[in-house]
């Protein structure tokens, strides 16, 4: 028993006699109660009550032989894989990927430090079939910053970046501050992207064999043009329409044929049936559709960007390049940002087609974004499929799995290529996900119930990763220059009030 009495429970309004009552009381219950407590013999005798209430061993430890201290102990030997001794004693952390590559931070389990490199891995782990990267997660959760961080370690390790699709112009700072190069595009600013430029040909190429492949980029590329524009694929016609345009530009022009080039052509039906030769005048007519939709980026709201000589050549040793998209498609419509990416990134692909060009990675920062266009799709899908033998690793940034499956209904084109996208990535990192993507995330990636609702709770920073179908939860570090230099929460936090602009009107 305990002594709870205290006077200052005593009512203020209790009279002299009660209040020396009631610190006799008190006085009265602790005497009690030190008297009942149990002396040290009585505890070293104990009683039959308490029996299964005490430690079966003193604090120190079992006494003697048997304490398996002084390696007295003999057990007999017992082996079994790693397989079975992990379901005997599950208890085990991953033992992580290994301390080579680029460090990432702190593997949340194993409370180590995290390394990756997706081209270390290959052909070292198993069932890691690509080096490229898909990184989905709710709005502000720190997707860029880890893209940022890998780009900015990589260059570290020799590597070179190139990031075709900056939609929101964050990663110009970062590229200016690891000396490399940033092209502005949009309307009234002076980055001008030839995409039909013929990259240098790379060491090895037959003559011949390169102007086949240049040309086949060049119909590939207005062909994407086109498509996504119209919205449709192209028929056989407008396929052949666009051949003879592109052959014949190249051919009469001195210089780099250029988009505007080729539109006219085709929107000059007389002079094109001439050129195919086709008395029936058939082929004139069919491209018809073909040429307003070109005319979009030579008239429309795309005009010039695309259609003059590049106003920069591409840098092969500059650590990291990057196309600034963010004044393009915040119309809500997101067709002239593909458009620009599309023609970014085939600027980009030629000069990245050189086998020999080292090893580099490629980041696509919101993503989501362009995953409605089919034919971007392909273009991305082939850079993909691409990815081992140019020694490229993509890195695709979305929000939610269920952007893949925006790509398109169940069974379309679009979607069957969006998921393929993720079939080829053997590395799926996941930041938090919202309740009610949390099944599809879990159905698309195979994730079980704790990975499922340890997706749920993760804070900013800290993701799970699925390594070739091996887990990690991670925290990734961030040092302070790099917190720095990839804060993109700065406009949300209070302005300074001599910082309004009503302030600086005044001070002005
Ligand atoms: N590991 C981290 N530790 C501390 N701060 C972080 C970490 N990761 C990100 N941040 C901070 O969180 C903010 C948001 O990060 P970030 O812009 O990378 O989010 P995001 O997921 O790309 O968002 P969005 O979907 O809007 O593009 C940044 O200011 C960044 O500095
Ligand atoms: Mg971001």
């Amino acid at each position: 028993m305990r002594a709870s009495a205290s006077p200052l429970f005593t009512p203020s309004a209790a009279d002299r006699s009660s209040r020396r009552a009631a610190r006799k009381a008190l006085a009265e219950a602790r005497r009690t109660a030190r008297d009942q407590r149990p002396t040290r013999r009585d505890r070293g005798q104990g009683d039959a009550d308490g029996a299964e209430l005490r430690a079966a061993y003193p604090v120190a430890g079992r006494p003697g032989a048997a304490s398996a201290r002084g390696g007295k102990v003999k057990l007999a030997a017992h082996r079994m894989t790693t397989a079975i001794a992990s379901g005997a004693y599950p208890f085990l952390a991953e033992g992580g990927l290994g301390a080579h590559g680029i460090y990432i931070g702190r593997d949340v389990h194993a409370e180590g430090s995290f390394c990756f490199d997706p081209f270390e891995l290959y052909g070292k782990l198993d069932g890691f079939t690509n080096p490229n990267i898909l990184l989905a997660g709710v709005i502000g959760m720190g997707k860029s910053a880890l893209a940022k961080s890998l780009a900015l370690r990589a260059i570290a390790h020799g590597y070179r970046i190139y990031v075709p699709c900056d939609p929101k112009g964050e990663w110009t700072q970062v590229s200016s501050a690891l000396g490399g190069q940033t092209i502005a595009l949009g309307p009234g600013l002076p980055g001008r992207l030839n995409p039909l430029d013929a990259p240098a040909r790379p060491h090895g190429f037959d003559e011949q064999d390169w102007t086949g492949e240049v040309r086949k980029r060049r119909l590939m590329l207005v062909g994407s043009l086109a498509r996504t524009v119209l919205g449709r694929d192209l028929h056989p016609m407008e396929h052949t329409a666009l051949d003879v345009a592109l052959d014949h530009t190249t051919a009469t022009q001195q210089r780099t044929p250029l988009l505007g080039d080729i539109a006219q052509l085709l929107g000059n039906q007389d002079e094109l049936n001439h050129v195919a030769g086709d008395p029936t005048a058939q082929l004139g007519h069919a491209a018809q559709d073909l040429a307003h939709a070109l005319r979009r980026l030579i008239h429309g709201d795309l005009a010039g960007m695309f259609d003059a000589p590049s106003t920069v050549s591409f840098d092969p040793t500059a650590p990291m390049l990057s196309i600034d998209l963010s004044r393009l498609g915040s119309a809500g419509d997101d067709t002239g940002l593909v458009l620009a990416m599309t023609c970014a990134s085939a600027w980009m692909e030629a000069a990245l087609a050189d086998p020999t060009g080292g090893r580099r990675w490629v980041i696509y920062d919101e993503a989501w974004r362009v995953l409605r266009h089919t034919a971007l799709l392909e273009r991305m899908q082939s850079q993909w499929k691409l990815a081992r033998g140019l020694g490229i690793a993509n890195l695709m940034v979305i929000h939610r799995l269920s952007d893949l499956l925006s790509a398109g209904d169940a069974g379309s084109r679009g979607r069957a290529l969006a998921e393929g996208l993720l079939t080829d990535c053997s590395t799926r990192i996941i930041y938090r996900q919202e309740a009610d993507q949390l099944a599809a995330t879990a159905h698309l990636l195979g994730l079980t119930g704790v990975e499922t609702a340890a997706v749920a709770q993760l804070p900013r920073g800290r993701g799970l990763w699925k390594v070739a179908g091996r887990s990690f939860v991670t925290h990734h570090a961030l040092h302070p220059a790099e917190l720095q230099l990839f804060d993109t929460d700065a406009r949300l936090r209070p302005v300074p009030v001599e910082a309004t602009p009503a302030r600086l009107r005044e001070a002005a």
